[in-house]
C-alpha cells in the first residue's frame, strides 16, 4: 500500500477573504492567516488550502489573476506570504495555494497583448475564433452556454472576433494546446515550489480542452450549458502528464483537482489513479446536492436524500479503494454551509457532530471549510444587492427572467444555492463584527455570530469544535491512526433510509461508525458484535437494548470491535 504525508494529513481551506482582518479594511489578509496559525494548529490540521490571493481585479474573487507572481495589495505582500510559509512549516503544516490554470483575468498582460491584434505573438495564448452569419447577423461561433450564465463567447471589437471564456468575461480561457502556454503555466508553478508551497489545489482543471465547435441541439435555452464541450477531454491528460512529468513529480507536490461535477469515477481514476502520473487526488462533488435544493425555496424545506448520499459516498470510496485516493470534504467556497444543506436547525450540535463523524471516519484525506468547526450557516439574504458573488447574481438574473413578477422566488431560490453563503465573515467571538475586523467588513457578516462563533466554543468542551478537534487528534495521533487512515472502508444496511454505519477494517483493528440521520429515535442491531470501547459519539451514555442500540436524535457513535 502506497503510503505519503498527504494521506495521513488533515486539511482546512481557507478563504482570505472571509478569514480575519489584520489591516483594518474590512477584508481579510495573509496576515490574518498567520495570526490565526496556532488556532488552526490548536485544532489539529496540518495542511491549508489558501484560495487566490494572486494580484486580481477580482471580477470572481481572486479566480480571475492579472499577475501569477505578484499578491493582491488587498491581501499583503509577498513578505507577508514569506512569514506566513514560514512559521505553517514551523509549526509542522503544509500550505497548498490555488493553481488557476484555465483562464486569466482580461486584465492580464497575456490578454491585453492577445487582444490587440490577430498577429500578435501572445494571439494564440487564448482561444479566438470568427463569428458566425445567422440569419444575416453575425453571432458567436458557437451556442454554448457558460458556467456563470450567457455565452461562452465574448465579442472583442479590436479584431472583431470572439474569446472563449467559460466562467466569466472578464475570464477569458487560455488555450492549452499552444505549448508556450503550457510552458509558461509551469513556469509560474515552479516559482511558487521554489519559494516553498507544499503543492495546489488545481481549479477546474477538467476543462483544459474543447470538443470541436459544433453547436449544442435539443435546447429551448439560447445558450445551453453543456460542459461536455470543455470537460475531461483526451488531451487534459497529455497536459496534466506533462506537468507531473516537469513540474509535480521533481518537487513531490501534493496536487488535489477540481474536477467538479463533470467528472464520473472513472474520468476521476484516470486524473488521479496512482498509476497515471497526473495528480494526487481530485474533488468530486457528487455529494454536495443529495437534497432537493433545485425544488424548494424555503430553506426549513429542504430535505437531505439519505439513500442517494450513502450511494454516492459509497460509489467513491469502492472506486477508490485501491489505486488511487480521495479527498474528503462537505463543502468548500462555491457551496452552501453544511448546517444549512444537510444539518437539521433543530438539532444543531447534535447533527453537525453526526455529519462531522460520518465524513471524518472514511478513507480518504479530510478538508475542513473554514467556519465548519464552529457551524456557520447559510446568509438570510435579504436583497439582491446582498450578492457579491458574480454567478449568484446570474441565478437571480435567470430565475427573475422565469417568472418577471416574482422577485421574491427568485431571490430565495439565488439564495439557497448562492456561494457568497459560505463566504461570510467568520465568526471569531461575539464583539462587533464577529470579531473578524475591527472596522465594518466589506464582506457580509452573519447576525448569528453572538451565538455561534469560536470563542464560546473553544470554553464549551462539548462544542462542535472540540468535536471536530476530537476527530483530527484520533486520525492523527490515536492508536487507530493507522485504521481510520488506510483500512479498508465496507457500507453495511445500505437500503436504510434513516442511518448511514460503515466499518474500517486494518489488520487486527476494526472500527464501526452508525450515524443517525434522522429525528426520531432508531435501534441498530448490534448481534454478533463484540464491542470493546467507544472512540467517539455525540450522546453521553449509549443505550443499548437486548442486542441493539437505541440511536437518539442524530446519535453518531464509533465503536471498536472485536475483529
Ligand atoms: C472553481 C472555483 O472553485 C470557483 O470559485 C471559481 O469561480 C471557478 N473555478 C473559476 O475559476
Amino acid at each position: 500500500m502506497q503510503k505519503k504525508w498527504w494521506m495521513e494529513s488533515v486539511g482546512y481551506q481557507i478563504y482570505p477573504k472571509t478569514f480575519y482582518d489584520t489591516n483594518h479594511d474590512g477584508i481579510g489578509d495573509l496576515n490574518g492567516i498567520y495570526e490565526k496559525l496556532n488556532y488552526l494548529n490548536d485544532l489539529g490540521v496540518n495542511l491549508i488550502w489558501i484560495c487566490p490571493f494572486y494580484d486580481s481585479p477580482m471580477d470572481d474573487n481572486g479566480y480571475d489573476v492579472r499577475d501569477f507572481f505578484k499578491v493582491s495589495e488587498i491581501f499583503g505582500t509577498i513578505e507577508d506570504f514569506r512569514k506566513l510559509v514560514d512559521k505553517a512549516h514551523e509549526l509542522g503544516i503544509k500550505i497548498v495555494m490555488d493553481f488557476v490554470l484555465n483562464h486569466t483575468s482580461d486584465e492580464h498582460p497575456w490578454f491585453i497583448e492577445s487582444k490587440s491584434s490577430k498577429d500578435n505573438p501572445y494571439r494564440d495564448y487564448y482561444i479566438w475564433h470568427e463569428g458566425k452569419e445567422k440569419d444575416g447577423v453575425k453571432v458567436e461561433p458557437t451556442n454554448w452556454g457558460s458556467f456563470f450564465g450567457g455565452s461562452c463567447w465574448n465579442y472583442d471589437e479590436i479584431t472583431d472576433s470572439y474569446y472563449m471564456k467559460i466562467f466569466s468575461n472578464k475570464m477569458p480561457d487560455l488555450n492549452w494546446k499552444n505549448e508556450k502556454v503550457q510552458d509558461e503555466m509551469i513556469s509560474v508553478g515552479k516559482w511558487w515550489l521554489d519559494f516553498g508551497v507544499d503543492g495546489f489545489r488545481i481549479d477546474a482543471v477538467s476543462h483544459l480542452d474543447r470538443d470541436e465547435y459544433i453547436d449544442v441541439e435539443g435546447s429551448k435555452d439560447k445558450y445551453p450549458l453543456d460542459w461536455h464541450k470543455f470537460s475531461n477531454l483526451p488531451k487534459v491528460h497529455d497536459y496534466l502528464k506533462k506537468m507531473h512529468k516537469e513540474l509535480f513529480k521533481p518537487y513531490d507536490a501534493l496536487t488535489i483537482g477540481e474536477v467538479g461535477g463533470s467528472a464520473s469515477i472513472d474520468q476521476a481514476k484516470k486524473y488521479a489513479g496512482f498509476d497515471r502520473n497526473e495528480l494526487s487526488m481530485v474533488f468530486n462533488f457528487d455529494h454536495n446536492w443529495c437534497n432537493n435544493l433545485f425544488e424548494v425555496t424555503n430553506p426549513k424545506k429542504l430535505k437531505t436524500n439519505v439513500k442517494q448520499l450513502k450511494e454516492t459516498f459509497n460509489r467513491w470510496q469502492e472506486a477508490f479503494k485501491e489505486g488511487g485516493w480521495l479527498p474528503l470534504n462537505w463543502l468548500n467556497h462555491d457551496q452552501p454551509r453544511l448546517m444549512s444543506q444537510y444539518g437539521d436547525y433543530k438539532y444543531p450540535i447534535e447533527s453537525g457532530k453526526m455529519l462531522a463523524t460520518a465524513l471524518h471516519m472514511m478513507r480518504g484525506t479530510p478538508f475542513i471549510y473554514q467556519g465548519e468547526e464552529i457551524g456557520m450557516t447559510n446568509y438570510p439574504f435579504e436583497d439582491v444587492n446582498d450578492f457579491n458573488d458574480i454567478s449568484s447574481k446570474a441565478t437571480y438574473t435567470y430565475e427573475l427572467e422565469k417568472t418577471p413578477d416574482d422577485s421574491v422566488r427568485a431571490l430565495k431560490v439565488a439564495s439557497l444555492r448562492s456561494r457568497d453563503n459560505a463566504r461570510t465573515a467568520m465568526q471569531w467571538d461575539d464583539s462587533s463584527y464577529a470579531g473578524f475586523s475591527d472596522v465594518k467588513p466589506e464582506v457580509l457578516y452573519h447576525e448569528n455570530y453572538k451565538k455561534i462563533n469560536v470563542e464560546n466554543q473553544l470554553l464549551n468542551q462539548n462544542s462542535l469544535w472540540h468535536h471536530y478537534q476530537k476527530l483530527i487528534d484520533l486520525r492523527r495521533h490515536s492508536n487507530y491512526h493507522d485504521v481510520i487512515t488506510y483500512g479498508t472502508y465496507h457500507q453495511l444496511d445500505i437500503d436504510r433510509d434513516d442511518i448511514y454505519v460503515y466499518e474500517r477494517l486494518l489488520n487486527n483493528q476494526k472500527l464501526l461508525i452508525i450515524n443517525s440521520f434522522t429525528r426520531k429515535k432508531v435501534f441498530y442491531d448490534l448481534t454478533g458484535y463484540s464491542i470493546e470501547d467507544v472512540l467517539i459519539s455525540n450522546y453521553k451514555n449509549q443505550k443499548y437494548k437486548d442486542q441493539k442500540i437505541m440511536l437518539r436524535p442524530y446519535e453518531s457513535i464509533v465503536l471498536v470491535v472485536k475483529e
